[in-house]
């Protein structure tokens, strides 16, 4: 075990420049926490930082912890936290807002021009060993949901947003574009939500195996075929045209193929993030009635994700296919890189 006054991190200094490095130890303030982080799930952004240095919208500037889907053990609170506890085991919301201008007081706190995002430029991430935090942004864990589940219910908050923003419920006909794990966790969670059936696309046949080993009811692999093709193999896999759209890959002919699937007066949750522009059928748009909407990371979700977790209704444990330690942070990364598997965890502390 590490000495607890160790304060190790990975912190990216420049594309492909990632140092382990001693951090100041933190200290909470009277509403913050401090947590010994036990897990960190690597995600699509973090590897985009580690190998090029920026994503579309941030470029690192200076040197920057990474790391935001994160869960880990209560070290220290502050004088005015009431609700946690040393000990207590914690999910982290990554995403803080100013809590102050008008979007945030209409509970739309995460499209609030100032929030600030682990790992977002300039943000400090949580791959570090101790990290401080908003204790309302900390969502304690029952004793059943481990550690690395809740590092997981980062991901899975997306998917609950998704699923909402599309509108999924009982009865709907889900197409969820992409298997990678957004995809995967948007298809756990229209499950849970009492959908008809789901399909799921991807360009991987490995992937949709994988999609298919989580309960989709089909899947249609992208191979080239036109778009009227695809669509109709999508319609016959969901015995249907889609009312509910996850676009989870952000691919143009993805999207355009969806809006061609889609029933009248679908819904489209914009998760994928891809090309800055791109070209829409907007006659389809307009003569079906669909709905675009898009989708930045989650509001008010992070309970709800816990409660499928917690009762059982969605499993993530199977997404995590390789394992490394903070110490390893490189390999993990590299590993991403190269797409093996479908979620890299790293073991802050076991
Ligand atoms: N909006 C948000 O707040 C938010 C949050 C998290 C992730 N994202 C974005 O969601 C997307 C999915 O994240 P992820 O971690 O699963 O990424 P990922 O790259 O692991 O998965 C994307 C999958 O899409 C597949 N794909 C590529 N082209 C395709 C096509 N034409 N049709 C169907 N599938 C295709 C890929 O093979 C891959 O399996 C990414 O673009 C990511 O940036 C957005
Ligand atoms: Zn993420
Ligand atoms: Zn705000």
């Amino acid at each position: 075990m590490a000495p607890s006054r160790d304060n190790l991190s990975a912190v990216l200094h420049k594309a492909r420049d990632l140092r382990l490095e001693q951090k100041e130890l933190p200290e909470p303030g009277p509403q913050d926490v401090v947590i010994r982080i036990h897990k960190v799930g690597i995600c699509g952004s973090d590897v985009y930082y580690w190998h090029r240095g920026r994503t579309a919208r941030f470029v690192v500037q200076s040197p920057m912890v990474l790391g935001h889907e994160a869960a880990g053990v209560v070290e220290t609170v502050g004088s005015q936290v009431t609700h946690l506890r040393p000990g207590d085991r914690v999910a982290i919301e990554p995403g803080v807002p100013c809590r102050l201008c008008p979007i945030c007081k209409a509970g739309r706190y995460n499209v609030c021009p100032a929030v600030q995002f682990c790992a977002t430029p300039p943000v400090d991430g949580t791959l570090t060993r101790l990290y401080r935090h908003p204790a309302d942004f900390c969502y304690k864990l029952p004793d059943h949901v481990s550690l690395e589940e809740g590092a997981l219910l980062e991901p899975l908050t997306v998917a609950v947003y998704g699923c909402q923003r599309a509108g999924v419920g009982l009865g709907s006909r889900v197409l969820v574009c992409g298997a990678g794990p957004i995809g995967v966790v948007s298809l756990l969670t229209a499950r849970a939500l009492a959908a008809a059936r789901v399909c799921v696309t991807d360009i991987s046949p490995s992937r949709l195996e994988f999609a298919t080993g989580q309960g989709a009811d089909g899947t249609v692999l992208i191979d080239g075929a036109s778009e009227e093709e695809l669509a109709g193999r999508v319609v016959a896999a969901l015995g249907g045209p889609p009312t509910a759209i996850l676009e989870c890959c952000g691919a143009a002919p993805s999207v355009r193929m969806a809006l061609q699937a889609a029933a009248p007066r679908a819904k489209l949750a914009f998760v994928g993030r891809g090309p800055p522009d791109m070209d829409l059928p907007m006659v389809t748009i307009t003569a079906k009635e669909l709905e675009i909407n898009g989708v930045f990371r989650y509001a008010n979700c992070y309970p709800l994700a816990l409660d499928l977790v917690a009762s059982g209704r969605v499993q993530l444990g199977p997404l995590v296919t390789h394992r490394f330690t903070l110490e390893e942070s490189e390999s993990a990364f590299q590993a991403a890189l190269d797409g093996r598997g479908i979620k890299i965890m790293i073991s802050v502390h076991d």
